[in-house]
């Protein structure tokens, strides 16, 4: 995607469409003789998500004007405006438009509003059709983006706004673009591929243990899971070190990747069944976050963790009652092989605390029954700190994230006990979504920790005005704001 800056009239400029942004309730002043017949009739009034495109409008360059509904002004902020920008190109995808501009005057002039322009129209141009072979139902979305600004801002100030929104919806749509892949194409050792990749574009350390190191380290809850299938595990690292770490503290970021998730001996219904191809989000999304953490520089140290593996059953498949011995040293009762998203992610966060992190974050679709909680609006989170919590909160609603905080009570502790070892992996049939938080905060001990279960968030079903279906690349943009935020002192 070209993207440009430009300190130009809506008239001037030469495109072909150009946004104008349209307040519910006051017509614009442009607008308001040329297009009376349009206000008249109701058919242009302002409202959010509103689209109305004229051809060959007298006075302008452009081709095309595309008139977005930008509803009422009190209400309009950057988030609003980067679901704007992304409804307007997928508006004119298959348009025939190949470039196209906003203007942003008035109210939206701030470097943030930039930001989210560039955000959302680049988010909002990807599609889940790479394997569509050329034909006309194919996607053909805007190539080329400028945003007009009228702003005292100076131009360095308003460059780093755009670079910023570019850099994370790149990376969101990095993350996207791995989801997306279906299961034959994107087994574990491809997807540590993936990451070997866009560490090496971007200048991050990378390592990818395999099986056999995994074995001598002693990952037996990770191997598991990974000893039904015929495509070997990989635990993928990925290492942002700042040039200058003026803040203390050292990140992890830990993404369930399991590949496909049939549930194992434990096997899920064959009814929906491919949606388990998505089951390595968390991980996806981790990767993305990696890309933006290496190109913007936070001041605190980042690791990347993704255990992947692939979840089938077989007659390797480890069985419902099978002990395993976890990388800390707990011993794991298996009563359930479906529950296998905690049981990668307990070595993996071990793992980070013995690399050093001292902060932790884990993404994962790890339950069904955190979907039944929050539906598909909000992530669930769930933490043993406080003060940390109340970081990711802040982080996530400026990235337009929603997140519900979680209970973990003590209580739940109970529902995991067995006599046959340290710890089962699965509890009741109610709270499961707690009871797998409560799993994993095991493993984290006193180290703080965080965990978000996308289950229900990582996943469109069905399109949004300025989002496609198929993968969302949720929470990548928490991610990057926890790192980008991070204090100077703990
Ligand atoms: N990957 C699933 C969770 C999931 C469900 C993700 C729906 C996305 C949408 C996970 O591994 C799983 O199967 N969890 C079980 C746990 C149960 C066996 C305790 C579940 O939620 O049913
Ligand atoms: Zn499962
Ligand atoms: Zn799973």
């Amino acid at each position: 995607m070209e993207l440009k800056l430009v300190r130009a009239k809506a008239s001037e400029l030469d495109v072909d469409a150009v946004v104008v942004l349209e307040w519910e309730g006051s017509p614009h002043p442009e607008f308001e003789k040329p297009l009376a017949s349009f206000y008249s009739s109701g058919e242009i009034k302002g409202k959010r998500l509103e689209f109305t495109l004229l051809h060959g409008l007298e006075g302008y360059k452009a081709r095309r004007v595309l008139i977005a509904g930008a509803g009422k002004r009190g209400k309009f902020d950057a988030a609003e405006l980067r679901k704007l920008a992304g409804a307007a190109v997928r508006f004119l995808d298959g348009k025939g438009i190949s470039s196209l501009a906003f203007v942003l005057d008035g109210d939206p002039t701030a470097p943030e509003y930039v930001t989210a322009a560039i955000e959302g129209a680049i988010l909002g141009a990807w599609q889940p059709d790479y394997l569509k072979t050329e034909n006309e139902e194919k996607s053909k979305p805007a190539t080329s983006i400028t945003i007009a600004i009228q702003s005292q801002d100076p131009e360095a100030t308003l460059q780093n706004a755009l670079e910023k929104g570019r850099i994370i919806a790149e990376a969101s749509n990095l993350t996207r673009d791995i989801a997306v892949e279906p299961p034959n194409l994107l087994t574990p050792l491809i997807l540590a591929d993936r990451a070997r990749r866009m560490a090496e574009a971007c200048g991050l350390s990378f390592e990818v243990l395999d099986q056999d190191r995994m074995r001598q380290l002693g990952m037996g809850a990770l191997l598991g899971v990974a000893q039904g299938s015929a495509a070997p595990p990989a635990l993928i690292v990925m290492r942002y070190t700042p040039e200058k770490a003026i803040s203390s503290g050292h990140l992890a970021l830990i993404g369930k990747g399991v590949t496909f998730d049939t549930g194992g001996i434990s096997i899920k219904p064959a009814e929906g069944m491919e949606k388990m191809k998505y089951d390595m989000a968390g991980g996806a999304a981790v990767i993305g976050a990696m890309r933006a953490i290496a190109l913007l520089k936070p001041p605190v140290a980042v690791t990347g963790i993704v255990p992947a593996v692939e979840n089938m059953p077989g007659s390797r498949a480890q069985r419902p009652g099978d002990i395993v011995t976890s990388l800390s040293g707990k011993t794991i009762e298996v009563l359930n092989t479906d529950a296998e998203g905690r049981l990668i992610l307990a070595d993996a966060i071990t793992y980070a605390k013995q690399l050093g992190c001292t902060h932790l974050v884990d993404v994962a679709t790890l339950t069904g029954a955190i979907v039944v909680a929050l539906g598909h609006t909000s992530s669930g989170v769930f933490s043993n700190d406080d003060e940390f919590l109340a970081r990711w909160m802040t982080a996530s609603k400026e990235a337009g994230e929603k997140m519900w905080h979680m209970p973990l009570d003590d209580e739940y502790r109970e529902q995991l006990k067995t006599v046959y070892a340290d710890i089962q992996n699965i509890g009741t049939r109610w709270g499961g979504a707690c009871t797998a938080a409560m799993f994993l905060k095991e493993f984290a001990g006193d180290a703080p920790w965080i965990h978000v279960d996308v289950a229900g968030t990582a996943w469109l079903d069905d399109a949004k005005p300025f989002l496609a279906k198929g993968p969302a690349g949720v929470p990548l943009g928490s991610l990057v704001n926890l790192a980008v935020n991070w204090p100077q002192s703990l």
